[in-house]
């Protein structure tokens, strides 16, 4: 695997995206809040919903101020909202806890509400300059296939993912090196290193793979389909979600009835959401937490 980071990098100065996310200056806060919006969401997405979060609550103190129910407001159509409340609680713990930063040791930062294994050691990386594995799926598929010559990593990332991941960073302190050679790596499988289509023929590290070198096998799980979002219950719950966003006080349950057709179905959504803390029962209706 000798060169396959390196190359990696050169490739990546010339082909990187240029999202909000990545531009010199943005605050370990802003990290934070571009890899829970990440988590889930794809980049195209997420970079409007970033950059108006960040207009809205440019430091973190000023996010920890708002009420849970803003945050849930202004996370507006990303999907899976529950993560507007975990971020919004991540922000009051780093008050609480860490005088308003955001920490750089990633025991603390996994110990935040909505902080997981990637994103703690993201956080870590992009934010800090920490040398730790940042292995999203987008990593461990390039890995599996350059390193371990397989089509496809393991559904879930594991804790010795992390050891093969880490064996491949740069050495050296905290720095620079470590960081871009995780984002080198995580930009080459989203551009590149793709699950359905990947683009061998171009690849920057194609003489490093071990996939390409025993002739590119294709794996039995290899056509995963993601699941489907009509007709479902988390489809109800964000149209119940949008007339509450839209709304200043509380929505009479009349109103919300009117957003779908199938009586259980909607109050199960409902119920879902009030059981999630992402709204409340007030005596005219429901509305955002406050
Ligand atoms: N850059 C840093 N973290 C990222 C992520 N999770 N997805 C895309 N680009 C990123």
């Amino acid at each position: 695997v000798a060169g396959l980071v390196q190359d990696a990098v050169t490739w990546y100065a010339g082909a990187a995206r240029d999202l909000p996310w990545r531009r010199p200056g943005v605050s370990p806060y802003a990290v934070l809040v571009s890899e829970v919006m990440l988590q889930q969401t794809p980049v195209g997405r997420v970079a409007p919903a970033y950059d108006a979060w960040l207009a809205r609550w440019p430091t973190l103190p000023e996010l920890a101020a708002a009420p849970s129910g803003e945050a849930v407001r202004q996370w507006g159509r990303l999907g899976y909202p529950r993560r507007a409340l975990r971020l919004h609680a991540a922000a009051v713990a780093c008050v609480e806890r860490h005088a308003g930063e955001v920490p750089a040791a990633v025991a603390e930062l996994e110990a935040l509400p909505g902080v997981g294994r990637y994103t703690a050691r993201a956080v870590a990386a992009f934010a800090h300059g920490v040398r730790v594995p940042v292995v999203d799926v987008n990593v461990r598929r390039v890995v599996a296939r350059a390193v371990e010559g397989v089509a496809e990593g393991p559904a879930a990332v594991g804790v010795a993912d992390l050891a093969l991941v880490e064996a491949l960073l740069p050495d050296g302190p905290a720095g620079a090196a470590a960081p871009l050679a995780s984002v080198a790596l995580m930009e080459l499988g989203a551009l590149v290193c793709t699950a359905r289509a990947p683009r061998c023929p171009t690849c920057p590290v194609r003489a490093h793979c071990a996939w390409q070198r025993a002739g590119a096998p294709v794996s039995l799980g290899a056509s995963r389909r993601g699941q489907g979002y009509a007709g479902t219950d988390r489809q109800v719950r964000g149209r119940l979600l949008a007339v509450l966003r839209g709304a200043e006080g509380a929505v009479p349950a009349e109103v919300l009835d009117a957003v779908w057709d199938e009586p259980a179905q909607r109050a199960r959504a409902l119920a879902g959401l009030l059981a999630d803390g992402l709204a409340v029962a007030l005596p005219g209706g429901y509305s955002l937490p406050a």
